[in-house]
């Protein structure tokens, strides 16, 4: 009995860090806080909190249980499940879609992942070391000036995801994560502790979440929902690939849960780490991508065993950016290897070298081809508001979508162990919260 008990909770366990590695990762701590500052902080928070609850778990669910059926890649299983089910084939758009967006943010994922590489060794060599805000600035800065500088790093983290991935120590990884994904929790929970006693920890807490409600318009709510698809690495045909390798004794909707909470726990800790350092020294929140780099370095700088402090934490967030990495290479690499003659070495060559490719665009968007403008944005922010406010919010639509009117009810229920109760619940959630309030998100949000 205590024997099977454990069994089933290795197994429950071991698919919450596979999940967990995947989507805590930049998303919850770069591109959160980034985006909160830049969308004017509290009614962004909320309306994020929001869709990861109403949105992100039902889709999160619906992910893993279409993975869960088809067992393939995103494109076979949406194709192989859509005929068994009588239905056609076009379905699978919604898998091309998914791996077609994790090829985009993977090559822009990597610039950023860069970023973090460079920190690290910065963090080492002391570079930040009682620097004021203005020379922390003017270092992240150089870099972004330095085409070269950033395609080494971009390189660099792009070598390393190819390594783990060819060298199949992605297991290992998972395994690390056990104890680095706590060391992360611990090392924000020292900045927010710094934040407290900045003196300036009120003023970011009104920021995150005393809202302006004149500040929220359809563009701020889209970008929050963009944001929640992203952290939880929806809309991608990850989290599909991932329920393929889901025992049946998992329990979905509790194992959601628990991956939701900690990824939303890791993002809301970030905030509470930043903002107080943005307001104690005067910066702007509204950086844009550099936030954390402009502003955490300053604390590191300037606080006790702050160069200690800085290397472990930009060594984690390091970490937690490759687990993420690999598991975005993931369903490109088992759509070229399953679709085409390449071997699993090939289809990881090849998929990783467009990605190079593509991020090379984008990091040249920082500096040289900072005037070259698609939609009057540039590579990095194109790529960027592409992926998470238009195919990453319409393909988990297509699989809540898929999942509501493709599979069949009662078997749902069962899979999903409700009663009847909240199962009724369930429902409401899953057919109409969640795919209607995506569908008036995203066209008021275009408009
Ligand atoms: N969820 C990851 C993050 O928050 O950093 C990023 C990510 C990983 C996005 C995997 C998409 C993905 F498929
Ligand atoms: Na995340």
């Amino acid at each position: 009995m205590a024997k099977l008990a454990h069994a089933q909770w290795s197994s429950r366990m071991g698919f919450v860090l596979a999940a967990a590695g995947s989507a805590v990762g930049l998303g919850n701590i770069w591109r959160f806080s980034y985006m909160t500052g830049e969308s004017g902080g509290a009614a962004f928070v909320l309306v994020y909190l929001a869709c990861v609850t109403l949105v992100g778990l039902p889709i999160l669910v619906a992910e893993w249980m279409i993975g869960r059926r088809g067992q393939k890649n995103p494109i076979n299983t949406m194709a192989d499940l859509a005929t068994s089910h009588g239905r056609s084939r076009a379905w699978a758009t919604i898998g091309i879609s998914g791996v077609l967006a994790a090829f985009l943010i993977l090559s822009f994922y990597s610039v950023i992942g860069g970023w973090s590489l460079n920190y690290t060794l910065g963090s080492v060599i002391g570079t930040f070391n009682g620097q004021d805000s203005d020379a922390v600035g003017a270092i992240f800065d150089n870099l972004l000036g330095n085409p070269t500088a950033l395609l080494l790093w971009h390189t660099a983290f792009m070598v390393l995801v190819v390594g783990i991935v060819a060298r199949g120590v992605t297991k290992g990884l998972e395994a690390a994560s056990r104890i680095l994904m706590p060391a992360l929790v611990v090392l924000l929970l020292i900045l927010v502790g710094y934040g407290m006693a900045s003196g300036h920890f009120g003023e970011a807490l009104t920021f995150m979440f005393n809202p302006d409600w004149e500040a929220l318009d359809g563009g701020v709510v889209l970008a929050a929902m963009g944001q929640a698809f992203f952290t939880l690495s929806l809309g991608m045909g990850i989290m599909m690939a991932y329920g393929s390798y889901l025992g049946e004794d998992v329990n979905l909707i509790s194992t959601a849960r628990t991956v939701i909470i900690l990824d939303t726990a890791i993002a809301l800790l970030a905030g509470l780490a930043i903002f107080p350092i943005v307001f104690a020294n005067g910066l702007s929140a509204s950086e844009g991508p550099g936030l954390i780099f402009v502003t955490l370095p300053l604390a590191f700088g300037n606080m006790a065993g702050g160069t200690i402090l800085g290397l472990m934490f930009f060594l984690l967030l390091t970490f937690a950016a490759l687990t993420s990495a690999i598991s975005l290479l993931e369903p490109v690499v088992e759509t070229l290897e399953e679709r085409t003659s390449l071997s699993r070495t090939g289809s990881t060559l090849v998929s990783a070298i467009a990605v190079w490719v593509l991020g090379v665009a984008a990091l040249l968007s920082f500096n040289v081809w900072s005037d070259v403008l698609f939609f009057g944005l540039n590579i990095f922010d194109f790529l960027d508001t592409f992926t998470s406010k238009i195919l990453l919010p319409l393909t988990g639509l297509g699989a809540i979508i898929f999942f509501s009117i493709c599979l069949d009810k009662e078997e749902a229920r069962k899979e999903l162990r409700l009663d009847i109760y909240d199962f009724t619940l369930w429902n409401l959630l899953a057919k109409y919260v969640a795919p209607l309030g995506v569908i008036v998100v995203f066209l008021t949000g275009l408009i």
